[in-house]
């Protein structure tokens, strides 16, 4: 509309900002093209419980580190981006939810900024992981429901909404409320893609009672269903006689909801209804057998899904010698959602894992899952060991008799490694540990090379082989590296030192190729890939704080000499 420009957003401090998290869950503003918040980092192996296959990515995964680390390994690592890429089917989200207070086991005392900026990031790289049938769950409470709601909006689109569901998670109030003692959590849910079609549940046993059988009609229970039409309906305007002789007629302005010859058919075929008496107006018969499962609704009672009291006794059940973890949802509930928005074997990921309930629940179901913790105490007290009993069928509570949970399969355990660069006096280096092969494979890793070690080259993507080099890349390395390559293969050729002479001579021999300084040619790099993901979500209006702007070029396809330092 003439006149008009800009769009409804919410802003907030440094919202064109990225955030560092810190161990001990400190965050501090950083810029995007940071190092610290765009490299992706490597997950290394810490154990394995009960039995998993021989592929590691495509193993039940418990990742210990930040989130947002985990996630953007999750996408760029590519041994891990095949299995989770665009395959994620449910992400549910527990983050603290910034309610000013301390927990013993995390602090929960954000800046609004800092919690939007934390959920903003972690969204961003959740929607890129979701399949196009995939939805989000985000559970919080009113200190920042209203404001999530729109960050959700901004990076999922408005259409994408689906519902707010209210989770009833208290048992009774709590007198000690300064005003209104609260009763229920939000789950705010958006989906990939607004086609999203959530799984039906099953009936309860509590939504069949209702479905009687007075008259042991042979096809079973049954309600006694309205007669009546709505709407206006041509042949629905006519009198009945009922098996006492008594005559129906719809009431003034209604109509019967099907023709005379229909109601007719359906007496003869014992479908309809007169009373225990045969005096009774006509009603036309709901049978249970013919009766769809339940749609979901948005109000989740205790009763129904469990409450705070309920978790908190079934971590007293798994844990009877440790103190409670904080704030365990009940497994009913995950089961609830995992109900609805996935399938057997579908992958589910909790970023935000704390005592593991997601991941003990989608192994009771028959789901895949990956959870994300950053606290390893939590991991070691509370997510590891409650998974193991799952999996060796000792832990009876929770949804274990529901789903008919046996035991059996088993997880792996993976930790965020540190990152590949150290900073002195402002200066960003290549950390101690960064040699031979695991240099190469984290410097493919920004590259997004699979690490496929096969000397003198350590990684592959398509066509174009990687070579690391801890040392100077001159014309002798050109040509041993050349010489190795395939007929139409191309090399990317990344060194802690380069000659410029060997520029021009891997110009010659293999066109396409290129070569790159590191660090300094990654550091170049995440200042603009990482600019391009936050545009492409929607979420920075333009270039921040001076920068160049984004180029549309994907990491890791500079040709010589254009990104090197
Ligand atoms: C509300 S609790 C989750 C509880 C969980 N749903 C359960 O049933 O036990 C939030 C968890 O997120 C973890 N956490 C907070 N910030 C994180 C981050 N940036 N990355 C990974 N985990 C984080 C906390 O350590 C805590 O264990």
């Amino acid at each position: 509309m003439p006149g008009y420009e800009g769009r409804l957003e919410l802003t907030w401090t440094n919202k064109a900002k990225r955030l560092l998290a810190a161990e001990d869950g400190a965050y501090e503003w950083v810029d995007p093209s940071d190092y610290r918040v765009a490299e992706v980092r490597l997950l290394e192996d810490l154990g394995t419980v009960g039995d998993v296959g021989q592929e590691r990515a495509a193993d039940n995964l418990l990742i210990r580190g930040d989130a947002l680390n985990a996630l953007r390994s999750l996408a760029r690592l590519p041994e891990f981006a095949k299995h989770y890429l665009g395959k994620v089917r449910l992400a549910y989200l527990d983050p603290p939810f910034n309610t000013q207070q301390s927990f013993l086991h995390y602090d929960d005392n954000l800046e609004h900024s800092v919690w939007l900026t934390m959920m903003r990031d972690r969204l961003v790289q959740i929607r890129e992981l979701l399949a196009p049938d995939g939805s989000v769950w985000v559970h919080c409470d009113d200190a920042e429901q209203h404001r999530l709601r729109m960050v959700l909006d901004e990076v999922f689109g408005p259409a994408q909404f689906v519902a707010t569901v209210i989770w009833e998670k208290a048992d009774s109030p709590r007198n000690s409320a300064r005003q209104l003692s609260t009763d229920h959590d939000y789950l705010v849910v958006y989906s990939r893609e607004p086609e999203w079609a959530p799984q039906r549940l099953s009936r309860t046993s509590a939504a069949n009672a209702i479905y009687s059988n007075p008259d042991n009609d042979p096809r079973g229970s049954w309600l006694p269903g309205d007669p009546y039409a709505n709407k206006p309906y041509s042949r629905g305007l006519y009198e009945v006689r009922g098996p006492t002789g008594r005559i129906f007629r719809p009431p003034p302005g209604r109509f019967w909801r099907v023709s005379e010859e229909k109601l007719r058919e359906l007496d003869s075929d014992g479908r309809i209804w007169w009373g225990p008496t045969g005096a009774a107006r006509p009603s036309i018969k709901r049978y249970l057998s013919e009766v769809a499962d339940l749609v979901p609704r948005t109000l989740w009672t205790k009763e129904a899904v469990g409450s705070n009291r309920t978790s908190k006794n079934e971590m007293r059940a798994l844990f009877p010698k440790a103190p409670s973890f904080a704030t365990p949802k009940p497994e009913a509930l995950m089961h609830r959602v995992l109900s609805i928005a996935s399938r057997p074997g579908d992958i589910v990921l909790d970023p935000f894992l704390g005592s593991g309930t997601t991941a003990a629940v989608a192994q009771k179901m028959g789901r895949r899952w990956v959870g994300i913790e950053r606290q390893a105490a939590t991991l070691e007290t509370y997510a590891i060991p409650r998974l193991t009993k799952v999996l060796q069928s000792t832990d009876r509570g929770g949804v274990t008799e529901v789903t008919g949970w046996n035991g059996g399969g088993g997880f792996r355990v993976l930790g965020v490694t540190p990152s590949m660069f150290e900073t002195d006096g402002g200066i960003v280096f290549l950390a101690d540990a960064m040699t031979n092969g695991r240099l190469a494979e984290a410097t493919g890793a920004q590259l997004g090379f699979a690490f496929e070690p096969s000397p003198p080259f350590a990684g592959r993507k398509g066509r174009t082989r990687l070579a690391v080099i801890d040392g100077v890349v001159n014309e002798d390395v050109v040509r041993i590296l050349v010489s190795a390559l395939g007929a139409g293969e191309r090399v990317v050729i990344c060194g802690t030192g380069i000659d410029p002479d060997a520029r021009s001579v891997l110009r010659e021999l293999r066109p396409g190729s290129s070569l790159r300084k590191i660090p300094a040619a990654l550091l170049a790099e995440y200042r603009t890939g990482q600019q391009l993901q936050l545009e492409l979500a929607g979420t920075v209006a333009g270039p921040v704080d001076g920068e160049s702007p984004t180029t549309n070029e994907p990491a890791g396809a500079v040709e010589v000499g254009a990104a090197n330092g």
